[in-house]
């Protein structure tokens, strides 16, 4: 990886496509899926340089492995974990970013979708909210889609954040 590019890391990138764009922004980028099939395909099938791109097999449910305050942009699109997201709040350095979208609510998408509020709620107040868009689905609105943008804020210690208690972000 280059000494000087920013740190991005897409988890879970799939098949790249978000990968690939942190990379020709100019980013050091670190993919990260369960499926090691779709990383190989972004491995082999891109012509991005190896030295900005490192792809890592890992189960983002667990505490995914990478240093505390080490990277400056997180993109996770169409995933939803707590767990993943109190790791991300771990990973990303003060003054970093989180990109962060949930699917869409079509279908019976609102049965796995968080509840309104929850993710707001799981990123204080370990990040601020520069951009936060909830739309209310399902039969009884009691599910939500979510994106936004929040800006990693340094934490005091008296304000951190609780325990991880299981992954419980889904709504049933
Ligand atoms: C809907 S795709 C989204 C991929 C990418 N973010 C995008 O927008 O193109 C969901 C991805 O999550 C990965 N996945 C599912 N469970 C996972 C887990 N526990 N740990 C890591 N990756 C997982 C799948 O392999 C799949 O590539």
């Amino acid at each position: 990886m280059g000494p000087d590019a920013a740190l991005a890391v897409d988890v879970p990138s799939g098949y790249g496509r978000h990968s690939c764009l942190l990379v020709e922004h100019g980013y050091d980028v670190i993919a990260i899926d369960a499926d090691e099939r779709a990383l190989r395909h972004i491995h082999e099938g891109t012509s991005l340089g190896n030295n900005k791109l490192t792809c890592i097999v890992a189960d983002c449910r667990a505490d995914i492995p990478l240093a505390t305050d080490t990277i400056f942009i997180a993109v996770v699109v169409h995933f939803i974990s707590s767990a993943l997201l109190q790791a991300l709040s771990r990973i990303i350095r003060t003054g970093g970013y989180l990109i962060y979208e949930t699917y869409g609510g079509n279908g019976d998408n609102y049965v796995t979708l968080p509840r309104p509020g929850q993710i707001a709620a799981a990123l204080h107040p370990s990040f601020e909210l520069l951009l936060y868009k909830e739309k209310a689905v399902g039969p009884k609105r009691n599910a939500a889609t979510v994106k936004c943008l929040a800006k990693r804020v340094a934490v005091p210690l008296d304000h951190q954040p609780r325990p991880h208690n299981g992954e419980g972000a889904t709504h049933q």
